[in-house]
């Protein structure tokens, strides 16, 4: 099978290629290497993605001639996009509508035209959800975004869905719940935390640390994407790809305190707009039609992200 990953230099996106091509399967990546964190970092991901079988384009997804890329390849997987739930604010939030809303639409065009493609996975988001009325979060529960990144990301799943049921592209979205673990990316919660508790530099929590997050695996997510590639599903289906954690900040900072066999030094600062209080999403759905299950839980998951940082655990 010949698969096109976008954002292949990115945390999921390049794990994702190395599952693939380990499978044996041939894979095309394309990823624009943007600055939003430190595109050498990005490099280093594609420097993990062995050669043989795999071809990478550094091309804008919204530039790219995408009938090209799209010729001979079965399936797509749409990890590209422009990530960050609380920078989507003031003039970034023009970076969000071209990443995510305009390029998926300009794919999902593409996709119409394809001749030989079976699906098309499509990265979607648990911040589509906003703080949800009920947990856990379900896919039928009516979603409303607090960040204006959560708004282009549930817009570009609508895009998937209507392609699917006007055009019959084959669609799937899965909403990832905050993806963990080595590579990720360096903005976010653990990465940060552990690399400052590693330096002995200041843990920066914002707001109370009260904040209640499902936290999900990589591998996990990539066994998602794996399965919602080759299972029958309707076209247009929605997933949520959550690991079934209801853990608060404070209390991850209690269990990286114990890998760390010290206790951390923490600073609280201003919560900060767009961060929801609570997600945690129902894996009913992609049990019973997919049959994944989380396989890693937090405190095994975070000492291999420890490990990759350099950390002993
Ligand atoms: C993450 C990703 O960044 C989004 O791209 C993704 O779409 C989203 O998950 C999702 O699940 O949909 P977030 O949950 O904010 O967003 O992930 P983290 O950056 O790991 O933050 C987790 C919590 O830790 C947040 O409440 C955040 O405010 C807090 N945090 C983060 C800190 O207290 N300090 C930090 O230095 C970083």
């Amino acid at each position: 099978m010949t698969v096109l990953i976008t954002g292949v230099a990115g945390f999921v996106g390049s794990a994702l290629a190395r599952r693939l091509l380990a499978a044996g399967e041939s894979v095309v990546g394309v990823d624009s290497l943007t600055d939003y964190y430190d595109p050498g970092l990005k490099k280093e991901n594609l420097a993990t993605i062995p050669g043989e079988g795999f071809t990478f384009v550094g091309q804008d997804l919204n530039t790219a001639d995408l009938d090209a890329l799209l010729a001979g390849v079965q399936v797509v997987f749409h990890e590209a996009g422009q990530p960050g739930v609380r920078k989507s604010w003031g003039e970034d939030f023009a970076t969000y509508v071209d990443a995510n809303v305009l390029a998926t639409q300009r794919l999902l065009e593409a996709a119409r035209r394809a001749p030989d493609l079976r699906r098309l996975v499509y990265a979607s988001s648990s911040s589509v959800y906003g703080n949800a009325q009920v947990y856990p979060t379900s896919e039928d529960d009516v979603p409303s975004p607090h960040s204006p990144y959560g708004v282009t990301k549930l817009a570009a799943e609508h895009l998937c869905t209507l392609y699917a049921r006007n055009f019959d592209v084959p669609t799937v979205s899965l909403r990832y719940f905050t993806v963990y673990g080595p590579g990720q990316r360096p903005d976010m919660a653990f990465n940060r935390f552990i690399r400052a508790a590693l330096a002995g530099r200041p843990i920066e929590v914002y707001g109370s640390g009260e904040q209640i997050r499902d936290f999900t695996f990589v591998d996990d997510v990539v066994t998602a994407n794996l399965l919602a590639a080759t299972n029958p599903v309707p076209p247009g289906a929605v997933f949520n790809v959550s690991g079934g954690t209801s853990i608060s900040v404070n209390e991850v900072l209690d269990v990286l305190s114990g890998i760390a066999g010290r206790r951390l030094d923490v600073r609280r600062t201003e919560a900060v707009a767009g961060d929801v209080v609570r997600t945690g999403g129902s894996a009913d759905r992609i049990r019973r039609q997919l049959g994944w299950e989380p396989t890693v839980d937090v405190e095994s998951g975070l000492r291999a992200q420890w490990r990759s940082l350099g950390g002993d655990a």
